[in-house]
């Protein structure tokens, strides 16, 4: 089944991207040739979303607004209409997904981090949809991480084993470290979520680093036994850190443009 609304975060103050992010919001800096919360919009449109809600910050939301408006329809995304929703301050992702809630309303709905970028042709979100009994049941997209990365995102308490790729999950921890980890299988940045995760994330408190954590308020759902992952293979690119931004560009770039470039990256680092 195809759910029909995305909720794509993109109001974060992008502090590892400065001195980039100090006018520019960090989901407008381009990956190539678009700026990289278009790939998130475009990843929504091709899972068969008709409606977009881009949580944007109060002081440049408008920029991103006005970038899918300015000259009509960007090509491709035609069919999907791009609504705002303002997250007057950035207390953390659990709240900026939380903003989004009146114009979801009572429907399921994919979430889609705009600072993460799926590599071409390794869309996930027709698997989290499968995977979601139309839309009864919130899925976690997944990866292997390994345990260097224990103490940088949320990891998930596995309730069952995997089976054809799904597992039932009966919470999660953000940044728990090597000590507090329940499994090394991370949150990877997509999700199915039934609309019962705004009542709680309504009533969750500031977590890690003081922020509302989606984290937290998965682990709820986690907990009410209503929770289930997807393992994927492949990991996304993270463009939130200028490291991670220029090996996406360079990976999106080799993609887009293939052997001038790549002859360009030779003759750049010796063959
Ligand atoms: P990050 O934690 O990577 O974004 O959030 P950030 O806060 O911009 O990062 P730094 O540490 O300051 O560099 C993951 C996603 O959640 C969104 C971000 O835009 C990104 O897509 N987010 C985060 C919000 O929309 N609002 C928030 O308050 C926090």
């Amino acid at each position: 089944m195809s759910i029909e609304v995305a909720v794509i975060p993109a109001a974060g103050r992008g502090t590892r991207m400065r001195p980039a992010t100090r006018v520019v919001p960090k989901a407008l800096l381009s990956v190539v040739d678009r700026p990289a919360v278009q790939y998130g919009v475009e990843e929504a449109a091709r899972a068969g979303a008709k409606e977009a809600i881009v949580v944007v910050d109060l002081d440049t939301g408008h920029l991103i607004s006005q970038h899918f408006t300015i000259e009509g329809p960007l090509p491709g995304l035609e069919d999907i209409r791009i609504r705002p929703a303002v997250q007057e301050e950035p207390l953390g992702l659990g709240h900026a997904v939380f903003e989004a809630r009146e114009m979801v309303g009572d429907r399921p709905f994919l979430c889609i981090l705009s600072d993460n970028i799926v590599r071409p042709g390794h869309d996930v979100l027709p698997a989290l949809a499968d995977g979601s009994e139309d839309g009864s049941v919130s899925v976690m997209c997944l990866r292997e991480y390994g345990d260097e990365f224990l103490d940088k995102y949320g990891f998930v308490i596995p309730a069952s084993d995997v089976e054809g790729g799904y597992l039932d999950l009966a919470g999660s921890i953000e940044k728990p470290g090597k000590d507090r980890a329940p499994s090394n299988l991370g949150l990877v940045g997509r999700y199915v979520f039934t609309p019962e995760i705004f009542s709680i994330l309504e009533k969750t408190p500031p977590g890690a680093l003081d922020e509302i954590q989606l984290t937290d308020g998965i682990n709820q759902l986690g907990e009410r036994g209503r929770l289930r992952g997807y393992v994927s293979d492949t990991d996304l690119l993270d463009v939130g850190t200028p490291a991670g931004l220029l090996k996406a560009t360079v990976e999106l770039g080799l993609h887009q443009f293939g052997s001038d470039f790549k002859d360009f990256l030779d003759g750049l680092v010796g063959e």
